[in-house]
């Protein structure tokens, strides 16, 4: 990984924060964009404290706001020439409905269209530095529909239900967009991290989130998987599956739909293609 320029979003916390330490500590170039610069500068400086030649970089980016996610592709991309790593991990769980920058129902704007939208604007970066990996971040969570007709949930708002439906979207955009990629040296594969204690329940009640904390997994356990799509060279070939335990996995019947999958990607096109240009 030595020299490799690697992109994680959501290393503030949880699993992504793991990921971005274990990268560093190979040699690689770690590129955090972060909605709170001070959260990411604690992390970079815990990173470097760990290991005094590390390189990360933070940068500003509020994954809600398709605006924000291109000025950080920009900047981005003024400053770095390769992409070789694009961990799409930043997630949120939330209890009640609430909207984005854009208006857009949050759980589907934060953890499908941004991550859709800034793979979108670093794909020639990406294309260009092949071999390179797409890696995304889904759950075992996925078992849900697309609900086109209703996919903000304007109507009968569940958590549950908004949370699945994104993560049923993140293995459907993984496996269309391999697809498209087919033949350019770049990958997109997808994991489930399993049961990891992490921010990702901070909006739940105090009980729930002692549960989590007593049973879940460690988050440097929970960062395995994505560290090994990121990383193994023995999946640098593999492209459009869904990993758990560092294993190819089922998924659901849905997700492996790829008339859905188009259908899902010319919707989210739509929502994003005012920022593809
Ligand atoms: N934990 C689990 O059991 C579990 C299971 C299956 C899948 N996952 C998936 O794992 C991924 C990582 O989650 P985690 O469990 O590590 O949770 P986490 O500790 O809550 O981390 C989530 C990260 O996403 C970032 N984020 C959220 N909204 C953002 C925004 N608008 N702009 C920029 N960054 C934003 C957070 O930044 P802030 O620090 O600023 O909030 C944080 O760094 C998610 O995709 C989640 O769905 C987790």
């Amino acid at each position: 990984m030595k020299d490799k320029v690697c992109l994680i979003t959501g290393a503030t916390s949880g699993i992504g924060k793991e990921t971005a330490k274990v990268l560093a500590g190979m040699g690689a170039i770690v590129v955090i964009p972060v909605r709170d610069m001070e959260k990411g500068n604690n992390v970079k400086n815990l990173i470097v404290e760990e290991s005094h030649d590390a390189r990360v970089e933070v940068f500003e980016c509020d994954l809600s706001s398709f605006e924000s996610i291109r000025n950080f592709c920009g900047e981005f991309k003024e400053r770095y020439y390769a992409l070789h790593v694009l961990v799409n991990n930043a997630g949120l769980w939330e209890r009640e409905r609430k909207v984005s920058a854009d208006g857009i129902e949050l759980t589907f704007a934060v953890n499908h269209l941004a991550p859709f939208l800034m793979t979108h604007l670093l794909l020639d970066l990406l294309k260009k530095s092949a071999p390179a990996r797409i890696v995304n971040v889904t759950s075992g969570l996925h078992q849900s529909t697309i609900d086109f007709d209703n996919i903000e949930f304007d109507r009968d708002f569940s958590s549950w239900k908004a949370y699945r439906q994104s993560k049923l979207a993140n293995i459907l955009f993984t496996k269309e967009l391999a697809r498209r990629l087919s033949g350019t040296g770049v990958t997109a594969n997808c994991l489930m991290p399993g049961f990891v204690s992490t921010g990702l329940s901070r909006n739940s009640g105090l009980f729930s989130r002692t549960f989590v904390r007593m049973i879940a997994a460690r988050p440097r356990k929970g960062a395995e998987t994505e560290i090994y799509l990121a990383t193994a060279p023995e999946v640098e070939k593999i492209s459009g599956e869904c990993f758990k335990k560092k294993k190819i996995a089922e998924t659901s019947k849905e997700s492996n739909d790829p008339d859905l999958a188009r259908r899902l990607w010319d919707v989210s096109t739509k929502y994003v293609e005012r920022y593809l240009i």
